[in-house]
Order: structure tokens, then C-alpha cells, then sequence
């Protein structure tokens, strides 16, 4: 941090306003970090349940795995690594990952990751260390990345200030990561770093850290089509014999060399790649079995296909989050379903207590430091556009002004009982996945319905046009 006096010609009041914020920054990371902190004390997933375990166990069987194998193992089913239980299928970034981690755990206690013995594992200390590893990655990576975004964003400090709060206080992102246990924040920092990169006219910089997002964890392809479009689109504006062409071909360098350095390794036979790759992408896993969106769940509820569980909202966090800036209220109430969609989740690890306190203060923050509730006009909501456009066909069409204030209500009010019932009441016999269903259901319908809002969003004003103008 630098010192009030530094900067020259700053008049007195100017340097009084600039500690002011730095002292709310150091304190909303205070805040931030706590909460992650305390979150991170509850049961994390699978805990004490043998023989499978959980995500925990997962990661810390790729530590026992990639420090004690040669590489050339680590994606192959051998007497020594049975794919069966929790074989590596992430990206190589993850694998390296561990590996780190795996140093570190073996400097300070070799049983926590000695191959076979120590599957399973579990202690106090080992936890911390875990627990500790995934913090690390958070202040590490997300949180440099999102401090960046919101200084990067219009508009005046107080506003970019609350918006920070409630960013780095959005409960999905730290239930999962500090309370379920993952690194979703190292994948969707990079990402976001891959998006300043955008912003900021370095696309160099941001291929390279989209890159590295696409190899910690391959459903950043999710946000990969968005992401190359933008840059090749880019690109093509400009003359397509000259600049244009120089850049195109500066940003397809970048990406194959950031590829080639990721999977060094595994280059060295066919076998090797292809073997990774059919562990990222199993054909043969079946469509439902995970990693697949919220529609796919309520399709098979329908159709009774199989067990509905863990909808992985992530794929549209990285976006939304960073529209609670623009659009809170819509923001908010995604953001809030999103939370609610893992609910039935968090409650089989144990999360009820932090999933409860962090929702409900991110409902207070949003809607009083952001005036989410407040800001539901068309205006607001961008929809001006849309609205005008609809009136041309059907002149008498209006939104009431308290509608989607109404509806926001009823669905929190919704969320909160269903988030009771199934934490309190024990479900019939016969329909044991009722109350996970009837959660998937909601969440799906809400996801359909802001899907169709940020593609009218989308449609009507594209929201990285504006970016554009900004950074020209
Ligand atoms: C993989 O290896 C394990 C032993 O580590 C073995 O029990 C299992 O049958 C193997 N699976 C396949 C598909 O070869």
C-alpha cells in the first residue's frame, strides 16, 4: 500500500479520500477473509464417510497420486493407481496442483500422502492444511482478480466499494470452495483474469490466463466460445491483410504455446494424450452423471431417468457475479438461486449453519448496500430497450413497476421455506429424492427464466459493447 504523503500535487482532501479507501479495502479483505475462515471450520464433503469418502478425499488422493507416481501414470489405471477411486480426471494444471500441495503435506507429515496407506486420511491437523491450501488459492488468485475487475468498473467509489463487499461475499463460490471443499477459485479467477485481459487491451495476457483456466478445469470451455469469439472477432475489425492478421496470428501462438507448456508432459506418445483426454471427456460416463446443467436435471426427473444432485451453476457464475455492479437486482436473485441450487448438497456435508448465515447476509449487504430492492425500474433493469421494441407490436404492454420486486419475494420466500422443510422434515418413504428434486425443479425454472432475461439483455444493448467503448 502506498503512503498518504507520495503522491504529488494531491491536494489534502484528495489524499484524505484515497486512505478512506484503503482502509474500507483493508477492511471489506478483513471482513472477506473471515468469513471464508469461519466457513471453513465446518464439515467438508465426505467427512468420516468410508469407504468413498468425498471431494476432500479426492483431492487429497491426487496429492497421494502425483507425488508418489511418475507422471506417465497419473492417467492410467495401473495396480497402483485404481481409476476406480477417485482417478484423476481433471486437467494437468489440477495434477500439478497437487503436486505442490503434495510437497508441502509430505514436509509436514508423510502419512497424510504416502500411496495406499494413507487413503482416507483424516485428522485435525490434516484438515487445517487442507483447509489452508484453498485459502491460499482464493487470496492467491480470485481475490487479486476481482479487486481488479471492480477498480476497473465505472462509477463512483461508494458504489464500487459495496460492490466489492458483496462480490467477495457471495456465499455459492465460498460454500463450496472453503465449506464443501474445492478450487473453483483458482479456475474462475484465472478466468476473470483472462477477462481483464479483455478489458484492458492485453488480450495476450488474458489468452494466456484463459488458457491456464481451461487447464485447471475443463469446464471453463463453458465460458471458452464467448471468450475466442470476442478475440477473434476482434481481430477481424481490424484489416485482416495487416494489424489484424498479426494479431490474430500473436493470439493463436499464445494459446497453442500456453497448451503445449500445460501438457509437456503428456506429448511425449499419443497414447499419453489421448489417454488424458478420454479422462476429461468420458464418453462412456453417460450424459447425467455430472458437471451437466440444471436442464438436464429436470429433464430427467420427467422422464425419471436418474438422481437428481449437485447442478453445477458454476458455469454462469463468472459472468453474473461481475453484473452485480451493473444490474443488482437481477444479479442478486440469480446469485441467490444459485446458492439455493446446491442447497440439498450442502446439507448432506453439513453446511446448514454457514449456508443459512452467509445467504442471509448476502440478501442484507446486497439490498442495502447495493439498493438491489430499489433498483427495479426498466431503467434499472435494462430493459428499456426490449420494452420499446415489444410496444411497437403490442402497444398496450407494461411491466408494473412492482412486478419483479413481487416475484423476487415470493421467491425468496419460497427458497427460505424449502430450504426448511427439507432441513427439517424427513421425506416420504416411497420419494426419498423428493425434496432435492423439488430444489433442482425451482432452481431450473429460475435459471430458464434469467436465461431468457440476459439473452433479451444480451440482444437489446450487448453489455461488452459498452465494455469496448470504455477501453478505446
Ligand atoms: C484398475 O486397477 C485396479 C487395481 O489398481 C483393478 O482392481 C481394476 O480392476 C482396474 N480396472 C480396470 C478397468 O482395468
Amino acid at each position: 500500500m502506498r503512503s498518504v504523503q507520495e503522491v504529488p500535487g494531491e491536494t489534502e482532501g484528495e489524499a484524505r479520500r484515497r486512505m478512506e479507501r484503503w482502509s474500507l479495502i483493508t477492511m471489506i479483505l478483513a471482513v472477506s477473509l473471515t468469513v471464508r475462515w469461519t466457513v471453513s471450520l465446518n464439515p467438508y464433503s465426505g467427512a468420516g464417510k468410508p469407504p468413498m469418502f468425498g471431494d476432500y478425499e479426492a483431492q487429497r488422493h491426487w496429492q497421494e497420486i502425483t507425488i508418489n507416481l511418475p507422471v506417465h501414470q497419473w492417467y492410467f489405471n495401473t495396480s497402483s493407481n485404481n481409476l476406480k477411486y477417485w482417478g484423476l480426471d481433471y486437467p494437468p494444471l489440477t495434477a500439478y496442483h497437487s503436486l505442490i500441495c503434495a510437497y508441502v503435506a509430505k514436509s509436514i507429515n508423510p502419512e497424510w500422502i504416502s500411496l495406499h496407506t494413507s487413503r482416507g486420511f483424516e485428522s485435525l491437523g490434516h484438515k487445517l492444511f487442507m483447509r489452508v491450501t484453498v485459502f491460499v488459492a482464493d487470496l492467491v488468485v480470485y481475490i487479486p482478480a476481482i479487486l481488479c475487475y471492480i477498480h476497473h468498473c465505472e462509477g463512483p467509489e461508494r458504489k464500487k466499494v459495496s460492490s466489492l463487499l458483496c462480490v467477495l461475499l457471495y456465499p455459492g463460490l465460498i460454500l463450496i470452495d472453503h465449506g464443501h471443499f474445492q478450487y473453483n477459485s483458482i479456475s474462475l479467477g484465472l478466468a476473470v483474469w483472462g477477462l481483464l485481459g479483455l478489458l484492458f487491451d492485453r488480450v495476450l495476457f488474458g489468452s494466456v490466463a484463459f488458457c491456464l483456466a481451461l487447464n485447471y478445469k475443463q469446464m471453463e470451455l463453458y465460458h471458452a466460445l464467448p471468450f475466442f469469439c470476442y478475440l477473434l472477432g476482434n481481430s477481424l475489425k481490424r484489416d485482416l491483410k495487416g494489424e489484424g492478421m498479426i494479431r490474430l496470428i500473436k493470439i493463436a501462438l499464445t494459446v497453442l504455446i500456453s497448451f503445449a507448456c500445460c501438457w509437456l508432459p503428456f506429448l511425449t506418445s499419443l497414447q499419453q494424450s489421448l489417454q488424458v483426454l478420454q479422462r476429461l471427456f468420458p464418453v462412456d460416463r453417460g450424459l447425467f452423471e455430472d458437471k451437466v446443467g440444471n436442464v438436464w436435471c429436470s429433464l430427467s426427473v420427467i422422464l425419471k431417468v436418474k438422481k437428481v444432485l449437485s447442478p453445477s451453476t458454476q458455469v454462469w457464475l463468472r459472468p453474473v457475479l461481475l453484473l452485480l455492479h451493473e444490474i443488482p437486482f437481477m444479479a442478486t436473485w440469480f446469485l441467490l438461486v444459485s446458492t439455493f441450487s446446491m442447497f440439498p448438497l450442502l446439507l448432506k456435508d453439513g453446511l446448514l449453519l454457514p449456508y443459512t448465515v452467509t445467504s442471509l447476509a448476502f440478501l442484507l449487504i446486497t439490498t442495502t448496500l447495493l439498493s438491489a430492492f430499489d433498483k427495479v425500474s426498466l431503467e434499472d433493469l435494462q430493459l428499456q430497450p426490449f420494452s420499446q421494441g415489444v410496444r411497437r407490436y403490442i402497444p398496450q404492454f407494461t411491466i408494473p413497476p412492482q412486478f419483479a420486486k413481487l416475484t423476487f419475494l415470493l421467491s425468496i420466500i419460497a427458497m427460505a421455506t424449502l430450504s426448511m422443510i427439507s432441513a427439517t422434515l424427513s421425506p416420504p418413504p416411497q420419494l426419498p429424492d423428493l425434496f432435492p428434486v423439488l430444489v433442482s425443479l425451482f432452481s431450473c425454472i429460475h435459471f430458464l427464466i434469467f436465461l431468457m432475461y440476459f439473452n433479451i439483455l444480451h440482444l437489446s444493448e450487448p453489455l461488452y459493447k459498452k465494455h469496448q467503448r470504455k477501453v478505446k
